[in-house]
């Protein structure tokens, strides 16, 4: 029994360090010199290295300090408790709060990639965990599984020509609208000091009202935001056009207004 201790011991201090000093010894048992140098060179230039995040922050238990081949949710969480605990809300994480096994496109009501169907929603599904590139996680990581129409649709949209556009960019800027843009909204913190996506998927959706009022009318006006959205073969092109309704109700705000100044 001691000596298993002892044994277990070593071998984590002999990887510990390992790890601050070649991470490339760590791995090399299941990836290929060529694969680590891969993700090594991603994460050099990633975010996660400019802010000194590295190897063995995510690859090892803070904890027991053991090592980590695969890191789960929980390694992100450490850091990044506001993604995680609105990703858990939204359809995309509700199963593993709720402790079942994580959301699958085979599951799904709605059309998705042929190939995609065992892929397992977690942090990992949206962001290369090495580059952490935004850029990417905006919409090319959605379209690997999304596959209805008004997913398909997007690339046809001016939206997703001002995203083009930017591509030269860390990130996605305040003007380009992305798949994330509507549906993982930009929120600042409770703290005030951050801007940060709210990762619950579902909060935008119910009523429409709410995202007319929190996203589109950071750029639109209210009668055009709101004609759009209710305007539901607008909203299956993914708005590729102006809107064809008309919300009477404008006219009625408009008609009040009219009488109040006596014109
Ligand atoms: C931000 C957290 C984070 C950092 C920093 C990080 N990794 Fe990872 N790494 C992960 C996660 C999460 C996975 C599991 C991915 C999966 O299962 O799809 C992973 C997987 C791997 C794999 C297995 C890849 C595979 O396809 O099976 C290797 C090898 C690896 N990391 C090496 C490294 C090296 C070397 C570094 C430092 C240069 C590093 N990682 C930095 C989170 C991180
Ligand atoms: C040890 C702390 C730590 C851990 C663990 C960690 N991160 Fe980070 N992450 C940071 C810091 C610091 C930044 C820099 C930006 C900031 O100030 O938030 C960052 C930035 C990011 C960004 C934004 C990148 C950009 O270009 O702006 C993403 C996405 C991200 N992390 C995802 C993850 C994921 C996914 C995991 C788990 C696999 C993870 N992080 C684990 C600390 C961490
Ligand atoms: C690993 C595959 C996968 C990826 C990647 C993915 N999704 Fe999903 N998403 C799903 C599945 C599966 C569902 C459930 C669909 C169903 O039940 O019909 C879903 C549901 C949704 C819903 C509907 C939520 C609800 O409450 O009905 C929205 C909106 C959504 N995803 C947006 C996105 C966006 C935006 C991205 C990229 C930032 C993205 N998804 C990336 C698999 C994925
Ligand atoms: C300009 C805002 C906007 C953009 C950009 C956008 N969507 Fe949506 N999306 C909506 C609206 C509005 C709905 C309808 C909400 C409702 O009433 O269910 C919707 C619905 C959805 C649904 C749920 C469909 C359903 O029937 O439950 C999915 C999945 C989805 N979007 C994925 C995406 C993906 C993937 C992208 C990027 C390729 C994207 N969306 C881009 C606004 C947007
Ligand atoms: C459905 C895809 C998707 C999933 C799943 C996802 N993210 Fe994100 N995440 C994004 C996108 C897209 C952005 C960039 C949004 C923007 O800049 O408008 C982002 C941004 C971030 C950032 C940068 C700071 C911020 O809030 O904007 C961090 C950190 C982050 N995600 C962590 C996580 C963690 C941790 C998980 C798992 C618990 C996770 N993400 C799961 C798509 C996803
Ligand atoms: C970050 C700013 C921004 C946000 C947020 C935004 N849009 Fe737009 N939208 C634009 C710009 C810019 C154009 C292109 C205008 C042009 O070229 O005439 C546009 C174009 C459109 C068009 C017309 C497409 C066409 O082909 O003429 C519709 C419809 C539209 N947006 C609806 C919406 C709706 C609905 C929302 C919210 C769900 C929304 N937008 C969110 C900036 C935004």
């Amino acid at each position: 029994m001691r000596k298993l201790r002892l044994l277990v011991l070593a071998v984590t201090l002999s990887v510990s360090l390992f790890l601050w000093a070649t991470p490339e010894a760590v791995y090399a048992d299941n990836a290929t010199e060529s694969e680590l140098s891969e993700i090594t060179a991603q994460w050099k230039t990633s975010a996660h290295a400019l802010a000194d995040v590295n190897c063995s922050s995510c690859h090892q238990d803070q904890g027991s300090k053991a090592f980590v081949a695969h890191p789960n949710n929980e390694s992100c969480r450490t850091c990044h408790e506001a993604e995680t605990d609105t990703f858990l809300l939204g359809k995309h994480g509700i199963r593993l709060l709720e402790g079942q096994s994580p959301l699958t496109p085979s599951k799904a009501r709605l059309a998705m990639k042929p190939e995609a169907h065992s892929k397992q929603m977690n942090c990992n599904a949206c962001h290369d965990v090495h580059s952490v590139d935004t850029y990417q996680a905006s919409v090319d990581s959605c379209m690997t599984c999304h596959n209805d129409e008004h997913s398909l649709n997007y690339k046809n949209s001016k939206h997703s020509q001002l995203f083009l556009d930017e591509e030269s960019l860390e990130r996605p800027s305040n003007i380009s609208v992305t798949c994330a843009t509507c549906h993982l909204p930009r929120e600042t913190s409770e703290s005030g000091s951050k801007v940060l996506a709210n990762h619950n998927n579902t909060y935008n959706l119910k009523p429409r009202d709410r995202m007319a009022s929190e996203v589109c009318m950071n750029c639109h006006g209210m009668e055009y935001a709101f004609n759009s959205i209710f305007d539901n073969d607008l909203v299956k092109s993914n708005f590729a056009r102006p809107p064809n309704i008309h919300l009477k109700s404008f006219d009625m705000i408009r008609i009040f207004q009219e009488k109040r100044s006596g014109k």
